[in-house]
């Protein structure tokens, strides 16, 4: 049998903090072995979830409820490397996703076999699916009611979340169009079939929607917030869905307050709507979720992009996390172990 070292490095929220790396550090604990219907697991690699993480740091996230210290990070995939007596469906050897919240910023993880969904290896490409995809997919699809030959904007388009909206409402049978702010994302966006693809660097959003599309956008997926947001607002069609996936471009500072007529001044008169997503809220439609996305996958029918910058083991982290945060990436931001 493998020996495994008796003890491990986490990264731990130890108290809170505006910015992520201030609020952090990394602690050694004792290595764990599963108990009952519990799996030990090596995580091989976690995904960075910059948003979500600073704002938790923070204290900002309102449905969770934690005091510091706590564990950090969210999904990571990995090898099985041990199991407790009652485990019967997971083995010694197998790959698993796990998305349970504390459970991504660590080398190992002892978790209930129930929440491990394995998949055919530990790579990272996994980890734009599950929950990244997931919410990308529920999020159009419930919450956006994504039809098909209608106009969808995308804006992070070549982010994590947003390559993977952008294929979701190509294979529905829309025209695509995705923001970005760099060519190499724009590349990405090309490749996978984007009708039209605007660098706000080098474009302004407001003027290509206005002159390119005036019946309006359908359906928006919003990742970023402030400008765009408002944009995208002015430019839904009549009975257009804006879905509030998150405000990136708010998240490392305090938010923007702003003084304009209400929102229902441009909303009514098109009959429109904004809604706020957030996945918690639409779990029971993660598993078909999960099981389209990974057939999706495997098929080819999905492509996956992950960043190429290589982030490595936990002290890399922090580091990892501004990267996002900074807007530099290209596909979904993963560390490894
Ligand atoms: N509601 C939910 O349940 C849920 C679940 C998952 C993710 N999300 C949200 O989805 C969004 C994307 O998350 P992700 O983790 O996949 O990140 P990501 O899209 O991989 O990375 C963020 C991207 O946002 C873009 N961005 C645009 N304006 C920005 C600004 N002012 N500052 C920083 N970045 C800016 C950057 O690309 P460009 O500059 O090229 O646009 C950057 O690469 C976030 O808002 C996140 O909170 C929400």
């Amino acid at each position: 049998m493998q020996a495994h070292p008796k003890t491990y490095k986490k990264l731990i929220a130890k108290q809170f903090g505006e910015d992520f790396r201030s609020a952090v550090e990394i602690v050694e604990v004792p290595l764990e072995q599963p108990t009952a219907d519990r799996i030990l697991i090596k995580n091989k690699f976690a995904g960075i979830n910059s948003g979500f993480d600073t704002l938790l740091c923070r204290g900002k996230v309102p449905y969770v409820n934690l005091t510091p210290p706590f564990d950090l990070g969210v999904e990571a995939v990995g090898e099985v490397i041990a199991v407790g007596a009652d485990v019967r469906d997971v083995r010694v050897g197998d790959a698993v996703v796990t998305t349970a919240r504390g459970g991504g910023y660590r080398e190992y993880q002892v978790i209930d076999a129930k929440l491990a969904i394995k998949v055919r290896q530990a790579t990272p490409e996994v980890l734009t699916l599950m929950p990244t995809g997931i919410s990308a997919l529920v999020a159009l699809e419930r919450v956006g009611e994504m039809k098909t030959n209608e106009v969808v904007l995308v804006t992070a388009a070549a982010g994590g979340t947003g390559h993977i909206a952008v294929q979701l409402a190509k294979l529905a049978g829309n025209h695509v169009i995705g923001t970005c702010g760099s060519e190499k994302k724009a590349e990405l966006l090309k490749k996978l079939g984007c009708d039209r693809i605007i660098n706000y660097r080098t474009e302004n959003l407001d003027r290509v929607l206005k002159s390119e599309y005036p019946h309006g956008i359908n359906l928006v997926f919003d990742c970023v917030g402030k400008q765009v947001f408002d944009a995208a607002v002015e430019n839904l069609s009549i009975r257009g869905r804006l879905v509030v996936v998150g405000f990136i471009s708010e998240y490392g500072k305090s938010a923007e307050e702003i003084a304009q007529p209400r929102l229902y001044h441009q909303l009514f008169w098109k009959a429109a709507s904004v809604r706020g997503f957030l996945m918690p809220h639409y779990q029971e439609y993660a598993a078909e979720a999960r099981d389209r996305l990974l057939n999706l996958f495997y098929s080819s029918k999905l492509q996956v992009a992950i960043d190429p910058t290589q982030f490595n083991g936990i002290e890399s982290i922090p580091t990892a996390v501004k990267y996002l945060l900074d807007g530099q990436n290209c596909g979904k931001v993963v560390v490894r172990f």
